[in-house]
């Protein structure tokens, strides 16, 4: 039997975490042979609410959930962990700007990355999901000197499966038969669910489509799926956006197979986009890593697209400058650690049998 994978998760007595947890337990993320311990975080009033949740995973009787730790703080709450979950973040309050949201959020994040930093296992993979999400994982990275700006990402997947399961209705295909997706940017309005490289059973999409329909609908019932989500249900999208925190870590860990997902990650420069923030870019997974796909051709309508959403994460990062140290912003000029030799690759059953958890090899993709 394999060593069991320690997976922290924040927000935990939340609604996308009502139904994560069980799904990580059902070895849905990391594998139906990977057994798991769980730490479970909170906020100390929340922590009534967590002892519940505890006590329904422990009613599963999960054969791969080996641990249930709850904790209120971030410090014993992310020790040794391997995979860190932060889905847990300050909701928008009555009367609250952009600003003040981004600020309140920027503390807790702050703290998070501290601790992660100084706690958790060193080839951590960590997601937020929690909103502002690239603004968020930028804060955090930033205060995790010790570790690596790419082990920090965020979740554009939702709007990634989002893209793949409305074309397909609209095409009358199945959602795995629409191919490359992209979406660039932020995960917010101004996100860029980019058609040009979709293929459907091999053809393109945009063959399929009026050019018109998908600049003027179809990208902005992506760019609003959230929002429409809420009026309709009453409450946020949580079982969708718990599916893509599934999805994005398992393939971050296990890789991505035939086709490529979306990932908000570190920008390397790659399409010119800046560097210095969490960018969400089409990307391969493999031995546990992730690489940006390249040379795919924008055209002006892309880019135009491309650059605004950056922009507006740029604003976001100005909005928290103040709050991000400085010695840190040199460190994402180089966020892949090329300069560095070593990375993380995936544990497979030889190497765990022979010991250390977690192999470092020059293995690269
Ligand atoms: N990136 C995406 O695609 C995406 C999609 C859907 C929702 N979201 C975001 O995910 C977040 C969670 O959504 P939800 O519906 O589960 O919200 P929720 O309000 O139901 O749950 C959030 C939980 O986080 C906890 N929490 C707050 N601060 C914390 C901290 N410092 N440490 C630990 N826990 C903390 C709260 O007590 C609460 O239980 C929201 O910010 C939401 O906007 C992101």
């Amino acid at each position: 039997m394999k060593p069991a994978i320690r997976v922290a998760v924040t927000g935990a007595a939340g609604n996308i975490t009502y139904s994560i947890l069980f799904k990580i337990a059902a070895g849905e993320m990391l594998g139906k042979d990977q057994p798991i311990i769980l730490n479970l975080l909170e906020i100390p009033q929340a922590m009534g609410a967590l002892r519940g949740v505890a006590m329904e995973l422990e009613d599963c009787a999960y054969p791969l959930l080996q641990e249930i730790n709850i904790f209120d703080n971030p410090e014993q709450g992310f020790k040794d962990v391997q995979y860190a979950m932060l889905i847990g973040a300050r909701p928008r309050g009555p009367g609250m700007e952009r600003k003040d949201l981004l600020e309140a959020n920027a503390a807790i994040f702050s703290a998070q990355g501290k601790a992660i930093n100084d706690h958790a296992n060193r080839e951590v993979r960590v997601l937020v999901v929690g909103n502002p999400a690239n603004t968020n994982a930028l804060i955090a990275c930033r205060n995790a000197p010790d570790l690596n700006p790419n082990q920090f990402t965020a979740m554009t997947r939702l709007d990634h499966q989002r893209t793949q399961g409305i074309l397909g209705n609209v095409l009358g295909a199945n959602s795995k038969d629409v191919k490359g997706v992209i979406i660039w940017g932020n995960h917010s309005a101004t996100q860029f669910p980019d058609l040009h490289h979709v293929h459907v059973h091999g053809k393109p999409a945009l063959e399929s489509v009026d050019e018109a329909w998908y600049r003027e609908k179809f990208i902005p019932i992506i760019q609003q799926r959230g929002a429409v989500v809420i009026k309709a249900r009453g409450a946020s999208s949580a079982a969708s956006a718990a599916q893509a925190a599934i999805n994005h870590m398992r393939d971050w860990a296990l890789g991505t197979g035939d086709d490529w997902v979306s990932m908000s990650i570190p920008s390397d420069g790659s399409y010119g986009i800046k560097k210095g923030i969490i960018y969400s870019f089409p990307v391969r997974c493999n031995y546990g890593r992730y690489e940006i796909v390249q040379g795919l051709d924008v055209n002006n309508f892309s880019h135009e697209k491309m650059i605004a959403t950056q922009n507006e994460l740029l604003e976001e990062r100005s909005a928290v400058e103040h709050l991000l140290p400085p010695e840190t912003a040199a460190r994402m000029e180089d966020p892949f650690g090329r300069a560095n030799t070593t990375e993380v690759t995936q544990l497979d059953d030889e190497c765990l049998r022979a010991g250390p958890q977690i192999v470092k090899t020059d293995r690269v993709i």
